[in-house]
């Protein structure tokens, strides 16, 4: 079954650890990230960006994977499917697909817009006891297809969205999804501290996870991040990993050419790189 992302949250900005978003691509990146959550009786969250539900055929067919998926490997961790940088239109759809947790993504429409946009998600996904997640200030960098200036988020409209009711805020704080360039500054703490200061216990999200160093993750749990989004580290992780393979020449020995075989170092990456972010952001036995 999968749950809203509600609990998980609140029990972890109470409990002052986050719980990490991992992007799936595919059958063997959502078993990866599934497995690795079981064992380590971690709380999860799977996003999907509208690039990635397209790329596997659909919001429902990502749906009917999951739940089929939770069921078959029995996890019995709580699992979000959760839609990542949505539009109003394919938040629409995921409410309709069966998704359990929906991030619109206003970020770039005037704030009057965003706040308008927001509002109305948040009618439908209370009805339905689904978690919604608002934006405001753009994460830099380009994530399939979506391109942020990475602008910080302004704490006064961070409260005004947070005010509508939603379950989780994204804001910008100088973070970047993708690799972050050799003279990236760092994350902006004294603007986060200045949006908790506004929105109190409202779970933070910290889009862009990909390379931030260990102690910048610590402190901005401290200041009430509880959900860290992690993309980029698991594909560049699941790349390395089959490169390796193949230069090895082992797809050329006996059935290495089996998918079965030529995939399988690139899932073990997969799962030591969302071992290593549930350790890192305190996740780990709090299912
Ligand atoms: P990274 O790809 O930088 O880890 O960012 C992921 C993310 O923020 C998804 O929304």
């Amino acid at each position: 079954m999968l749950v809203s992302a509600k609990e998980m949250l609140t029990k972890a900005r109470a409990g002052k650890y986050a719980v990490g978003q991992f992007n799936i691509n595919n059958l063997e990146w959502t078993k990866s990230i599934l497995l690795t959550a079981q064992e380590l009786n971690s709380p999860v969250i799977l996003g999907v960006s509208e690039g990635a539900g397209k790329y596997m055929c659909g919001f429902k067919t990502v749906t009917e994977m999951v739940k089929a998926m939770v069921d078959e490997l029995k996890i019995t961790v709580p699992v979000a499917l959760h839609l990542d940088h949505g539009t109003y239109e394919g938040a629409k759809k995921c409410i309709e697909a069966g998704f359990s947790s929906i991030m619109f993504d206003g970020s770039h429409y005037p704030i009057e817009e965003n706040i308008e946009k927001t509002k109305e998600l948040v009618a439908t996904c209370n009805e339905l006891g689904l978690s919604l997640e608002a934006e405001v200030g753009s994460i830099g960098g380009e994530e399939d297809g979506v391109v942020g200036m990475g602008e910080c988020a302004d704490p006064d409209e961070c409260k005004m969205i947070a005010d509508l009711g939603v379950t989780m805020l994204a804001a910008g704080i100088g973070n970047i999804h993708g690799k972050y360039p050799e003279n990236w500054p760092g994350l902006r703490f004294d603007v986060l501290a200045a949006i908790k200061e506004k929105v109190g216990d409202m779970p933070l999200v910290l889009h862009g996870g990909t390379g931030i160093p260990a102690d910048m993750i610590k402190e901005a749990i401290s200041l009430g991040v509880a959900k860290i989004n992690v993309n980029t580290e698991c594909q560049i992780a699941f790349a390395e990993a089959t490169r390796k393979y193949i230069e090895a020449g082992k797809d050329l020995q006996g059935k290495g050419f089996d998918p079965r075989k030529l995939l399988a170092p690139g899932a073990e990456a997969i799962k030591a790189t969302v071992k290593e972010k549930m350790e890192l952001f305190g996740s780990v036995n709090k299912a």
